[in-house]
């Protein structure tokens, strides 16, 4: 008999991917998935730590799958980095939860099932020595089948003073080239033009090169694969058509991963690059190790080599001793980069974080004030980028059908959404788009021309191409 899954997932873009290799262990399990949780054998969900709004919304959720109720015998899982941060505690504040395991166990979830079934209390949250990779399935196509979410990295070893990643996603790891370079061969043959490149410090990258053909070039000092050498040998697949990857740390931005934006077409040319402040003094007591100067060149050198570079990033007003001239540098910042798109957030002391500990916390109506300029002048650069893009050609890989009979849905190279007319056998089809108009989620165009190769689009400028950039970034 087939049982039920319902999985919930919080958090970003790490633990979507999370939660889907945990449906692909279970499946083995003869666990199907449902989008309904009172129908659900094994209810998961799958955590996020990173904001005490994040963390507590988990705390309701249980409370009400528990009154929702559901069949005989269910059982619920708390995943993910609350689980990691709280352990057994979860227990003590619901004691109906049935297995407790954080971001580096899940791959032995049918054990913690099966023990769960036996009336075992279960919580995994150690961080074992075993890599989770090398026991899990490989990754699946996302749910259009024209792109995917593939992990390279994990972990963080930056320990910015306000942040729990390091805690509840332990070290950093890099996965060995050959291994990611096995699983996008295999989806792109399952019709994957586009893949996601995951990691918490996704370009801190380093993982042990193949063992033969290619060590050369790019490596990194002790041969291992930089995520530019990996990106090359990524384009190289056939059938791959676009590379993404985040999240970045500008600290990590070295120099062949700059000039891959120049030489690798396949790489999209918009970059999520958080910046947190344009304060030194709160960049420093943030333990970013980076000066404002410091991001703005690692900008100018991306667009140096690839003018049309948009940027995304992330934003913290009101950490602790943040002043209102710290937080105009912030505005200024933003205003001479110029973004696309960004996400902000009121500061939120971290149990365990030194930032918590700090004095001169800053209140919260001043926050919110912060946060309101700031997020008003992201909008209103991100309708800015948007409107400029009326009239430009964008290349655009169809994924799925629209809302209206006969139209596509795509996505250009910067994420946004584009509707166009075309038959719904088009999907995984990259075409050029003549854009004529912008809505407020969605850009919509003409079809211009067939399948699209990203190699003569973009030129290389011969200028900028000798222009040798440093190898530890910045
Ligand atoms: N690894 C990524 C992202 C980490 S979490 C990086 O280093 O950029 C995603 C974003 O959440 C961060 O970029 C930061 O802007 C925000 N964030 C992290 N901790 C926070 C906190 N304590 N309060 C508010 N925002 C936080
Ligand atoms: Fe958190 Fe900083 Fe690591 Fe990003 S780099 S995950 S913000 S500690
Ligand atoms: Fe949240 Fe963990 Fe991701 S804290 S942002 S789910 S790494």
């Amino acid at each position: 008999m087939t049982k039920k899954l319902y999985i919930k997932t919080y958090g970003c873009q790490m633990n979507v991917y999370d939660s889907e290799r945990m449906s692909d262990v279970l499946a083995a399990q003869g666990f199907s998935s449902t989008e309904v949780a009172e129908d659900a054998d094994l209810v998961i969900l799958n955590t996020c730590h990173i904001r005490e709004k994040a963390a507590e919304k988990v705390y309701s959720d249980l409370g009400r799958l528990r009154a929702a109720g559901g069949p005989d015998g269910r059982l619920i899982a708390v995943g993910g980095c609350v689980a990691q941060a709280e352990g057994a505690e979860i227990r003590a504040r619901a004691p109906f939860v049935d297995i407790v395991f954080g971001p580096q166990t899940y791959h032995r979830l049918a054990d913690m099932v099966e023990r769960a079934t036996r009336g075992q209390a279960v919580v995994e949250t150690d961080f074992p020595t075993e890599a989770k990779f090398d026991h899990l399935p490989g990754a699946t196509p996302g749910r259009h089948g024209h792109t995917a979410f593939v992990a390279v990295q994990e972990g963080c070893d930056k320990f910015c003073t306000f942040c729990v990643v390091p805690y509840t996603r332990g070290a950093e790891y890099s996965r060995p080239a050959q291994a990611i370079l096995d699983e996008i061969r295999a989806l792109a043959s399952q019709g994957v033009r586009e893949v996601t490149l995951l990691g918490q410090n996704v370009n801190a990258y380093h993982g042990a090169a193949p063992a033969a053909g290619g060590g050369a070039g790019g490596a990194g000092p002790d041969g291992d694969w930089t995520l530019a050498r990996l990106s090359r040998a990524i384009a190289a697949i056939d059938g791959i058509a676009r590379i993404r990857y985040t999240t970045s740390h500008p600290r990590d931005m070295g120099g062949d991963l700059i000039l891959a934006h120049r030489d690798v077409p396949e790489l999209m040319p918009y970059l999520h690059l958080p910046v947190q402040s344009g304060s030194d003094r709160v960049l420093k007591a943030m333990n970013r190790k980076h000066t404002v100067a410091d991001y703005l060149k690692v900008i100018d050198r991306l667009r140096a080599v690839r003018p049309d570079m948009a940027m995304s990033g992330d934003f913290i007003v009101g950490f602790p001793g943040e002043t209102d001239a710290d937080f105009e540098a912030t505005l200024q910042l933003v205003e001479r980069v110029d973004y696309a798109s960004a996400y902000s957030f009121k500061y939120s002391p971290r149990p365990g974080t030194p930032a918590a500990d700090l004095g001169d916390q800053v209140p919260e109506d001043v926050k919110s004030e912060r946060l309101h300029r700031l997020q008003d002048l992201l909008s209103a650069q991100q309708r800015g980028f948007n409107a400029r893009m009326v009239g430009r050609r964008l290349p655009v890989l169809l994924e799925r059908p629209g809302r209206h009979a006969g139209q596509m849905v795509g996505r250009s190279p910067y994420m946004q959404a584009v509707v166009v007319e075309a038959p719904a056998d088009a999907a995984g089809r990259m075409v050029e788009v003549d854009i004529d108009a912008v809505n407020s989620f969605s850009l919509n165009g003409r079809i211009a021309g067939g399948e699209w190769s990203p190699r003569p689009l973009y030129p290389a400028s011969p200028a900028v191409a000798a222009t040798p950039v440093a190898g530890s970034g910045l």
